[in-house]
């Protein structure tokens, strides 16, 4: 490759990032005692200060028992408020619009309950075809639970033939003359599959103005690019924290609903004992008394040792900013697209993430022409320590992340990639 390793550990010491504050795996294979780590779109590493902070949380317990509940030094009756304006700022919104709690598809559906209602000749939920399969699941599951057909309930969006991504301008113009059908749009905010950055306030706009409400899935944008749910007037949002978030696996995940839904005692809503008024909680009566933010929507007391990790990583994203992530993001995926323009010229890949670095994230997607990505995935690791990962039958993904990935894991990838698949015969 004309790029050199040399080159690439120079841009390390001038762009340093955060590496030191993560554990990095070391390496099955290759010449490096740490992997490159590439998988953080799919669970991110454990920050180095989540174990003394769990430890902490659970100290507490050993030593208060019950009473931790109000006299742990992080006391657990209000412990998920301490998550909620980090939270909040990662998004772009208020902290009434913000909590975290459950799991991502479980959210979804406590949020479809509110937002999908179908009626009359608006019926219809909007997705993208490649919507990470766990949504298309929960969307047609909500279609039958309305008694609908889920085949002729769901639109899947299409990139036009020939091409990997949406355009905005085709969802907008399918918005403007059938949006009239339309009850619900779900999209992912960042796709998994291709990386795409989905232009969130545009799409809003249009969903919205066609009537329909507009609800996101930011599994793949949460922490992994800047947010503005509030002002891009988002009616709904969910996402989970164990990719760019670091919280873990199957950490708990966020929910935001906008400002103008809060307290609205027309919008049906599942209900527990965390769904009432914090300071109405063991007054033990029959009925709840909902507070107008979205802890409206919560349902059970919070799982506090599920909770610790997602504290520690939002404090941790508190104190680098977004917009200094984003900035180091734009420069690190910008490498790597330079590099792989190198090892793809003349072998059968392709990057399929758009080119312009206003529509995707960190993620470069890469598509394969010939063999199996579960196959290349395991060469890379086996022989290189290089840890990407596949979506069969033929996608192999590739996130530099802001926060503790280096150029040197970049060119590892390209190096990796050069010696593995052959040239074009
Ligand atoms: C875009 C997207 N949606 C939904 C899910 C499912 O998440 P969970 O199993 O946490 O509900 C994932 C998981 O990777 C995802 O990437």
């Amino acid at each position: 490759m004309s790029n050199t390793e040399e080159e690439a550990l120079a841009h390390d010491d001038a762009d340093p990032g955060h590496r030191h504050l993560f554990h990095v795996p070391p390496a099955e294979g290759g010449r490096y005692p740490e992997v490159a780590y590439l998988a953080g779109n799919s669970l991110g590493l454990q920050p180095r200060a989540t174990r003394d902070e769990l430890l902490a949380d659970l100290a507490a317990w050993s030593r208060l028992g019950v009473e931790g509940h109000l006299e742990a030094e992080r006391p657990w009756l209000p412990y998920h408020e301490l998550l909620t304006a980090p939270a909040a700022r990662l998004v772009g919104a208020r902290p009434a619009e913000t909590v975290v709690m459950n799991s991502l598809t479980v959210n979804l559906h406590l949020l479809m309950v509110s937002f999908y209602r179908p009626a009359g000749a608006r019926t219809r939920i909007v997705i993208e075809d490649s919507a990470f399969p766990s949504d298309s699941y929960a969307v047609r599951s909500q279609a039958r639970f309305h008694g609908l057909d889920p085949d002729a309930t769901l639109v899947r969006l299409r990139p036009r033939a020939g091409e990997d991504t949406l355009r905005t301008e085709d969802v907008t113009a399918f918005l403007a003359a059938e949006g009239h059908t339309v009850a619900l749009v779900l999209l992912g905010g960042v796709n998994y599959l291709t990386g795409e950055l989905m232009d969130i306030p545009a799409i809003t706009a249009a969903g919205r103005a066609a009537g329909a409400v507009v609800g996101w899935d930011l599994a793949h944008a949460a922490g992994n690019v800047p947010l503005a749910l509030h002002d891009w007037d988002v009616d709904f949002a969910a996402w989970c924290s164990y990719k760019y978030l670091n919280s873990g696996p199957g950490a708990l995940a966020g929910v935001f609903v906008h400002e103008r839904h809060l307290g609205d005692p027309g919008l049906p809503r599942f209900e527990g004992w965390w769904s009432t008024e914090a300071s109405t909680r063991f007054e033990m009566t029959p009925v709840s008394r909902p507070p107008a933010t979205v802890e409206a929507w919560q349902i059970s007391n919070p799982p506090i040792f599920a909770m610790g990790p997602v504290r520690t990583s939002l404090e941790l994203f508190d104190a680098v900013g977004m917009p200094a992530l984003r900035e180091r993001s734009l420069r690190l995926t910008g490498y790597l697209e330079r590099l792989l323009d190198e090892v793809t010229a003349d072998r059968p890949l392709t990057v399929v993430t758009p080119r312009d670095p206003a529509r995707r994230g960190c993620q470069l997607s890469v598509r394969i022409g010939t063999g199996s990505a579960n196959e290349l995935t395991k060469r890379l690791r086996h022989e290189h320590g290089v840890i990407a990962d596949a979506r069969e039958p033929d996608v192999v993904r590739f996130a530099p992340v802001p926060l503790y990935s280096t150029y040197h894991d970049c060119w590892r990838v390209a190096d990796a990639l050069a010696a593995t698949v052959e040239k074009h015969s």
